[in-house]
């Protein structure tokens, strides 16, 4: 064997073990969540002031974001894992409203926000714990409730994705180094 492929193979093996021991830090792609945040403003026009009656039973607890101990990042990409988890549910279950009075969001920019929140979630799954599991229980159990109603469908929807605007957006701009 000549020296220099005996070489190669030991570079080989040395960047196989590295890539063996550092395992990847569990981050969510920043670029994908400012994308995300951009479509859901582009989907449609901003929170009608009709929906301002479900302002009250439809409202993102604030406090779930902040940690109480243990550290911030985690606590940050865990919550937003979760609701991203948790609205892709939505989506997954119920249908949007059409017609007079339904949603009109534009559909090719629905359809790439759903993209990127699906892949958010399913290769991100090292954010996939229980750890404060429960925290959006109560905020998921009332979108439900708005969704299921056919009067109030629509702005239970337009509440979802002013919540997800919002929080993708707040936690991206405030925690940019949880960030990949
Ligand atoms: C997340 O965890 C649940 C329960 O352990 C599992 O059923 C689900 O498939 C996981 N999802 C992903 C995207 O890994
Ligand atoms: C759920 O709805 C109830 C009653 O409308 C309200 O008091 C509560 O604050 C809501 N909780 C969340 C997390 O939206």
């Amino acid at each position: 064997m000549r020296p220099s492929s005996l070489l190669f193979m030991l570079l080989q093996l040395c960047c196989l073990q590295m890539l063996l021991l550092s395992r990847p830090a569990c981050k969510l792609p920043g670029k994908w969540v400012e994308t995300s945040v951009h479509l859901l403003h582009e989907l449609g026009e901003p929170f009608p002031a009709k929906c301002s009656s479900v302002k009250g039973q439809v409202r993102f607890p604030d406090s779930a974001l902040s940690a109480a101990s243990g550290s911030q990042c985690r606590r940050t990409l865990v919550v937003l894992y979760q609701f991203l988890q948790g609205a892709g549910a939505m989506f997954a279950e119920y249908d949007l409203p059409e017609g007079e009075g339904g949603v009109t969001w534009n559909n090719r920019k629905l359809e790439h926000y759903l993209n990127l929140q699906y892949r958010l979630v399913d290769e991100h799954p090292c954010l996939n714990t229980t750890e404060t599991s429960g925290v959006l229980t109560a905020y998921f159990s009332n979108v439900t409730a708005v969704v299921e109603q056919q009067d109030s469908a629509p702005c239970g929807w337009e509440a979802l994705r002013r919540d997800l605007s919002w929080v993708l957006k707040s936690s991206v701009q405030q925690h940019r180094k949880c960030f990949k």
